[in-house]
C-alpha cells in the first residue's frame, strides 16, 4: 500500500496543485509544504465554493488531515495571520492542526521592499515577481543572515541578528535604491508580536513526519510553483528562488528519499505561466485568447492575466525525468473543448539540431522553434466528467498522446475546477 505522495507542478505554476491536494488529503493523515512561500495561489473549490491559499496547506479543508509547513518554506507571519483568520472567520480551525518549522526564514519587511525596489530597477527586463519577498527572504538564508520563526521566541538573539540584517538592508535601501529606510525598533516590536501569534503552532516537522511514519501514517507533500520555476532546473533567471523540483521534498521538510513513495505532477492540458520569461509554445491568437477565457487564467496571488499557449511535451519530458513522476494529473481538459485542432509542442528546434528535452543553457530558449503535432478537438463538453470512458473518444486519443509524448502515464484527469470533478484512473495511494 502506498504511504506517500507527493505532487508537484510540472509546468510554469497554477497546475492546479491546490485542487489536487485537498481531494486527496481526505485519504492521508498529513499534508505537508516544503518550499515556497506565499507566492502560491492555491484554489480549492468545493460544492462552488472558492477558497485560495497561500501559505496553509491544502489539507486544511480535510479535518482529519494534520497540516505541516516545513523548514524549506519562507514564511510572512503577516501573510500567515491573515489567511489563518479569513480560514477561521469560514469556520475552518486552523490553529489546532497547522504546525510550523521553527526552522522556516521568516520574510520580513525590508525582503518585500527590496523585491519591489529590484523589480523597478531592472525596467523592462524585470523577472515579474509576486513581490512578495520571496527571492530576498532565501537570499538571506543562504547568505546566513536569515531570521528564522524560532528566533522570534529569544528577544535578545532576535534583537541582535535584526540590528546586523537591517544595517545591511537599511544600506542597500538607503544608498544603492535611494528608498526610505525601515525603523529598527518598529520592525522589531512587529515581528515579536507576530511570533507571539504562533508560539503554540512551532512544530519539529522533520520530528513529527518520522514519528507518523513510524506510525504508518499517509502523508502528502505539497509543491508550489512548478519545475520550470526550479532555480536549478527552470528557465532561468525567470524563475523563483527555491528548488520546486523533487529534491526539495527531503531538504525542506526534513526526510530521506524513502519516505516518497509516488510522485504525481500536475500538468493542465495546455501551457500557462505568469511574469516574464521565455515561453516556446505561447499563442498570441484568438485560440491562446479563447483558452485564457474558458480558462479563467488569472493569478491566484497577484490576479495578473496569465500567458497561454500549447502544451509543451519538450518540457513536460524534462520534468518527468526530473521528478521522477510516477504519473500525470492533466487538468483542465474542459478548458480545451471548443478548441478544434489542438496541437502539442513535440521537438524544439535550435538551428539545425532537433532537442527532444529543453537545452540547459537558458539564453537558447530564446531562438528555439517549435515542433507540433495536431489533434483534432472534440468539441464537446467534458465538464464534470467522472468516468474515463465517458470521455470523447478525441479527448481519449489526446491524452493517450500525452502519456507517450510526455514520458510517464496519465493517472488522473480534471474536468473541472469543482474537488468533485475529476476522473481517477489509478489513485496515488493505492
Ligand atoms: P495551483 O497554483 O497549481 O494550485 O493552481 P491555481 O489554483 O493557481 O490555478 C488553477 C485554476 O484552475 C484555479 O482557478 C482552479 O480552480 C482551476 N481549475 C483546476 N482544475 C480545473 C479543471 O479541471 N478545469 C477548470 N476549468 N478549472 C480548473
Ligand atoms: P503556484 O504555487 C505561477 C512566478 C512569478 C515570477 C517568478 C518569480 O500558485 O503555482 P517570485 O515571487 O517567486 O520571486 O516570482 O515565479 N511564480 C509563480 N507563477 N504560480 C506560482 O505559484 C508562482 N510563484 C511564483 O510570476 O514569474
Ligand atoms: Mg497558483
Amino acid at each position: 500500500m502506498t504511504k506517500s505522495i507527493v505532487v508537484l507542478g510540472t509546468q510554469w505554476g497554477d497546475e492546479g496543485k491546490g485542487k489536487i491536494v485537498d481531494l486527496l488529503s481526505k485519504d492521508v493523515d498529513a499534508v505537508v509544504r516544503f518550499q515556497g512561500g506565499h507566492n502560491a495561489g492555491h484554489t480549492l473549490v468545493t460544492d462552488g465554493h472558492k477558497t485560495v491559499l497561500h501559505l496553509v496547506p491544502s489539507g486544511i479543508l480535510n479535518e482529519g488531515a494534520q497540516c505541516l509547513i516545513g523548514n524549506g518554506v519562507v514564511v510572512s507571519l503577516e501573510a500567515l495571520k491573515k489567511e489563518t483568520e479569513a480560514l477561521e472567520a469560514h469556520g475552518v480551525d486552523v490553529r489546532s492542526r497547522l504546525g510550523i518549522s521553527p526552522a522556516c526564514p521568516i520574510i520580513m519587511p525590508y525582503h518585500e521592499l527590496l523585491d519591489h525596489a529590484r523589480e523597478k530597477a531592472k525596467g523592462a527586463k524585470a523577472i515579474g515577481t509576486t513581490g512578495r519577498g520571496i527571492g530576498p527572504a532565501y537570499e538571506d538564508k543562504v547568505s546566513r543572515r536569515g531570521i528564522r520563526l524560532s528566533d522570534l521566541y529569544n528577544p535578545g538573539l532576535l534583537a541582535e541578528k535584526l540590528e546586523e540584517a537591517m544595517d545591511f538592508h537599511n544600506f542597500v535601501l538607503d544608498r544603492y535604491f535611494g528608498m526610505q529606510t525601515l525603523s529598527y525598533d518598529r520592525v522589531l516590536d512587529d515581528t515579536l508580536q507576530l511570533g507571539a501569534c504562533f508560539s503554540e503552532l512551532v512544530t519539529d516537522v522533520s520530528g513529527e513526519l518520522h514519528r507518523l511514519r513510524t506510525q504508518g501514517k499517509r502523508i502528502l507533500y505539497e509543491g508550489a510553483q512548478g519545475s520550470l520555476l526550479d532555480i536549478d532546473h527552470g528557465t532561468y533567471p525567470f524563475v523563483t528562488s527555491s528548488n520546486t523540483t523533487i529534491g526539495a521534498v527531503c531538504t525542506g521538510a526534513g526526510v530521506g528519499p524513502d519516505a516518497i513513495d509516488y510522485v504525481l505532477g500536475i500538468t493542465k492540458a495546455y501551457t500557462t505561466r505568469v511574469g516574464s520569461g521565455p515561453f516556446p509554445t505561447e499563442l498570441f491568437d484568438d485560440i491562446g485568447a479563447g483558452i485564457a477565457r474558458r480558462g479563467d487564467e488569472f493569478g491566484a496571488t497577484t490576479g495578473r492575466p496569465r500567458r497561454c499557449g500549447w502544451l509543451d511535451a519538450v518540457a513536460l519530458r524534462r520534468a518527468a525525468h526530473t521528478n521522477g513522476v510516477s504519473g500525470f494529473c492533466v487538468t483542465k481538459l474542459d478548458v480545451l473543448d471548443e478548441v478544434e485542432t489542438i496541437k502539442v509542442g513535440i521537438a524544439y528546434r535550435l538551428d539545425d539540431e532537433i532537442l527532444d528535452v529543453p537545452p540547459q543553457n537558458p539564453e537558447a530558449w530564446d531562438d528555439l522553434q517549435v515542433e507540433y503535432e495536431s489533434f483534432p478537438g472534440w468539441m464537446e463538453s467534458t465538464r464534470g466528467i467522472t468516468r474515463f470512458d465517458d470521455l470523447p473518444d478525441n479527448a481519449k486519443t489526446y491524452l493517450a498522446a500525452m502519456e507517450a509524448l510526455c514520458g510517464a502515464p496519465v493517472h488522473m484527469v480534471s474536468t473541472g475546477p469543482d474537488r468533485k470533478e475529476i476522473i481517477v484512473i489509478k489513485h496515488p495511494a493505492e
